[in-house]
């Protein structure tokens, strides 16, 4: 029987409409998407590793093709180890297609046996961000249509407001 894994590695700092898309779409095309937050990001993460993973959790509750995973080290190491055929990313607008080139090139050197596809959101996703969703919310703006609602409330949990 066909069991076609995807790898979905990324930061999640924290998940937000965007990357359920993605997970959305890639649950559609392999048999089974491992969702691998990266534990140590060089971006020092607002949330602690488990409550990305927490909060990834709670967003994907009911996807049975979806797990969440935590790595350290390589991409293209952990995709190995889980039995994933490829590395699914996002692309959302042209500015991320400089860093998605160079990382997919290096992770097809150090493993030419995992490939990567890149999936794209729904046009009402592209301008959406981790970053951004941390700024906006900090900065006294609404993201609740941007996130999924756990996330929303950690962020109010993380930036109390009056009120
Ligand atoms: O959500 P992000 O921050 O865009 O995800 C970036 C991520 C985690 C995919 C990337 O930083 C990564 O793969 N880090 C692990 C270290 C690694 O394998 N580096 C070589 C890839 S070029």
């Amino acid at each position: 029987m066909s069991n076609r894994i995807a790898l979905y590695p990324g930061s999640f700092d924290p998940v937000t409409r965007g990357h359920l898309d993605i997970i959305e779409r890639a649950s559609l095309i392999f048999d089974r998407v491992v969702i691998g937050v990266l534990q140590n990001p060089s971006k020092t993460p607002l949330f602690t590793t488990e409550e990305r993973v927490d909060l990834l959790r709670r967003s994907i509750d009911g996807n049975s093709h979806t797990e969440v995973g935590t790595f350290d080290g390589l991409t293209v190491d952990y995709a190995q180890s889980v039995g994933a055929i490829a590395i699914v990313r996002g692309l959302r607008v042209t500015s991320d297609f400089e860093n998605e080139f160079q990382m997919t090139l290096m992770n097809r050197r150090l493993n030419p046996d995992v490939h990567t596809v890149f999936l794209m959101t729904s046009f009402s996703n592209v301008f959406i961000s981790s970053s951004i969703i941390k700024e906006v919310f900090r900065l006294g703006g609404t993201i609740d249509d941007a996130v999924p609602p756990a996330c929303a409330e950690a962020l109010r949990r993380k930036f109390p407001r009056d009120g």
